[in-house]
């Protein structure tokens, strides 16, 4: 096997706390993994030009699971000199590597705002590649965002695939559901055509969001909550409940694929 990195260096941006709505929800959908795991290594995949958002996950994670380890893996060399000082092993540690993910094994692997910069066909590829390095049951979860982590979506996969997509916004700045077409990972975004299940999804949210424009007057929550409730009236294989959805979040099946 090649020891070169599998992958490409790309844009470094990163931000503080950009990546808290991803990470809270891994805390949430990924506790059990995470409390059983023989080993509970986590590798934050392409962390970018700052350890910031290693640092954080380390720390959310460490409220599931105390002696959870995270490894930053990341491409670029210079970014991973740049890390380094963060480093507190075993609980945080840098290394250089790409989607083979560095010989590690983790039960879980983040990988935001990593992949919208590939092509699709890669995109794919790298899910392939990264899949097939995780610890036995383990999942990868891979997806984007704004900068400032207002607007995100991302997929949680495990060794059968894709098994669904997480859309999520800070409510008291969204404007509508369909901005969140923009923020698709790479493997939705060019679907987003009348036609296909991703578009069908993201059309019948904003359509229940126009609906419930009279809760408006009681918060942005009650509506998002609305339009929420709607899709799984229409039939949406939605797969969490309310106490998701005040937070802004709502998490369907993959599109395409039946609920599991
Ligand atoms: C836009 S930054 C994302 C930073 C952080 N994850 C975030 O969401 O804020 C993308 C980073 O992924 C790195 N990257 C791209 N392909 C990679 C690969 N195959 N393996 C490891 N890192 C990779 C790039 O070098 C870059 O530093």
């Amino acid at each position: 096997m090649s020891r070169r990195p599998l992958g490409e260096i790309t844009r470094g941006t990163t931000n503080p706390n950009r990546l808290r709505r991803v990470d809270n929800w891994i805390a949430w959908r990924c506790a059990s993994l995470l409390r059983d795991a023989a080993d509970p290594l986590v590798v934050d995949l392409g962390y970018g030009a700052s350890a910031v958002t290693s640092v954080e996950l380390r720390g959310r994670l460490a409220r599931v699971r105390p002696d959870v380890r995270v490894t930053g893996v990341e491409i670029d060399p210079e970014r991973v000199a740049a890390a380094r000082p963060y480093a507190d092993p075993p609980a945080l540690d840098f290394v250089r590597g790409g989607f083979e993910l560095a010989g590690l094994r983790p039960v879980l692997v983040r990988a935001m705002n990593v992949l919208r910069q590939y092509e699709e066909a890669a995109a794919g590829e790298a899910w392939h590649t990264v899949l097939a390095a995780l610890a036995a049951g383990g999942v990868l979860v891979e997806g984007t965002c704004d900068e400032l982590g207002r607007l995100g979506c991302w997929v949680l996969l495990d060794a059968s695939g894709p098994l669904s997509l997480t859309l999520a916004a800070r409510l008291s700045t969204l404007d509508t559901p369909a901005t969140l077409a923009e923020r698709l990972p790479k493997a939705l975004i060019h679907h987003n055509v009348p036609g296909e299940p991703v578009h069908e999804l993201i059309q019948a949210l904003d359509a229940g969001w126009r609906d419930a424009a009279p809760l408006a007057a009681f918060g942005p929550r009650q509506r998002w909550i609305a339009a929420v409730g709607r899709l799984r009236e229409q039939g949406v294989p939605v797969l969490d409940n309310t106490r998701r959805w005040r937070l802004g979040e709502v998490t369907v099946a993959y599109p395409g694929r039946p609920g599991r």
